[in-house]
């Protein structure tokens, strides 16, 4: 077995970081996990209430912006590896108050590689051999027509407020090694859906109005593509890349599951008609299907190429969509208290953190 890892994970009690925690607790139980989580809107500690605090776990509340935090964390702790996954996540939301965006996506990932610069080249402090894995996102690469797919050598071309944001925080981290020598890896990949997610984005939001009767609400035409990657396969890639990557280099990680949106949402419908009673009126959810206006600069399709991690990793998804929508619907079946507390806003440590979620949710 290689040797035990000190990680300083960031955003851990988001949707993936916190299925990443998990995986990880369950398969290297030695290694030591710091998760770094401002607690906004998108971090909820019920997430990791199984998390026992002690040699092998720590949870610090702060935001990966606060320079003097995040190098007390790197003077008190032997980090030897980052996985960053905080940031402000949401498109729509970027589109309405990117300010966040910036704040958090691009100067909370200079924050972060400033201090591993600081205490890994200059200092020296590091237990085995650093490396700072950066997560990040297919949007970076823009939007597709109808065919082509996105490759590590794709020209950057954001186009909403928060792939601007990645895109920005990705020139950092790939900066941050080719000046300096900070052992950088970035990882670039496509939707995720599973258990834990903000129930704001697609997948949670059909299945919760579903269960609630209300309407479901389909962006433009419905017929935008996104490639679907279950969490868990996405949390073991991570794992792949930490133990097999190089530094230096930049991964895709796709779940071979292009689908467009009106696809999902019926699947949805179909599977919740199938496992629930129909609608009190005897018709089927997909009665609830409302096409509203389009999101602003909404990107037409993307697709991934995942050959390289395949190649030199060795990692390919194992998770068709079919398996993983059935799996994400029976969890948030059976875990009907976790949406309702993130909806009614108990599941919420400071209340004036939040933004309104009933004001996405529901409508
Ligand atoms: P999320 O919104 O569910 O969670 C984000 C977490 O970061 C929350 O726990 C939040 O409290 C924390 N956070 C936000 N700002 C912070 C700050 N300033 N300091 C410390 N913590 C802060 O996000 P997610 O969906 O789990 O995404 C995780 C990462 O993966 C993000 O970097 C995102 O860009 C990337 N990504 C997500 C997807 C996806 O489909 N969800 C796909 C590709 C890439
Ligand atoms: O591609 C990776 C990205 O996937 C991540 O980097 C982002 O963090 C993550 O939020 C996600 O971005 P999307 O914008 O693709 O995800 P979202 O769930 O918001 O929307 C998925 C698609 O569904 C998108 O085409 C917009 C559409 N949509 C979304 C919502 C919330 C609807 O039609 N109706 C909706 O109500």
């Amino acid at each position: 077995m290689k040797n035990p890892r000190t990680v300083l994970v960031t955003g851990g009690c988001g949707f993936i970081g916190a299925n990443f925690i998990r995986l990880v607790a369950r398969t290297f139980p030695h290694w030591r996990l710091i998760n770094l989580d401002k607690l906004t809107y998108a971090g909820n500690l019920t997430n990791l209430k199984d998390m026992e605090e002690g040699e092998t776990y720590r949870f610090i509340k702060g935001d990966i912006c606060d320079a003097a935090l995040v190098d007390e964390i790197f003077s008190g702790e032997v980090i030897d590896t980052v996985v960053h996954f905080a940031a402000e996540s949401h498109v729509d939301r970027s589109i309405t108050g990117p300010a966040e965006f910036v704040q958090t996506n691009i100067v909370g990932t200079f924050t972060l590689l400033e201090s591993a610069r600081h205490h890994w080249l200059e200092k020296k402090l590091v237990g085995g051999q650093p490396v700072f894995l950066h997560v990040s996102t297919d949007e970076v690469y823009g939007s597709l027509g109808e065919t082509g797919l996105f490759r590590e050598t794709t020209a950057y071309d954001p186009r909403s407020p928060y792939s601007a944001s990645k895109a920005s925080s990705d020139h950092l981290a790939n900066a941050y090694f080719h000046t300096y020598g900070v052992p950088v890896m970035i990882t670039n990949c496509s939707n995720n859906y599973g258990p834990y997610q903000f129930p704001e984005k697609l997948i949670p939001l059909i299945f919760h109005n579903c269960l609630e009767g209300r309407k479901l609400p389909v962006y433009g035409d419905g017929k935008q593509i996104r490639d679907w990657l279950y969490v868990g396969d996405h949390c073991q890639a991570i794992v792949e890349v930490l133990e097999k990557g190089s530094v230096g280099h930049c991964y895709n990680i796709g779940g071979n599951n292009e689908k467009e949106n009106i696809e999902v949402v019926e699947l949805i419908c179909d599977i919740l008609d199938e496992k629930l009673d129909l609608l009190p009126s005897g018709a089927s959810r997909r009665s609830l299907i409302t096409f509203v206006t389009d999101r602003l600069g909404h990107d037409r399709r993307y697709a991934i190429d995942s050959t390289k991690i395949k190649d030199t990793v060795g990692w390919q998804p194992k998770v068709t969509f079919e398996e993983g929508i059935r799996m994400t619907i029976d969890w948030y079946l059976d875990n009907r208290e976790w949406v309702n507390r993130v909806i009614d806003g108990s599941y919420a440590e400071y209340y004036h953190n939040m933004y309104d979620n009933k004001k996405n949710i529901g409508q």
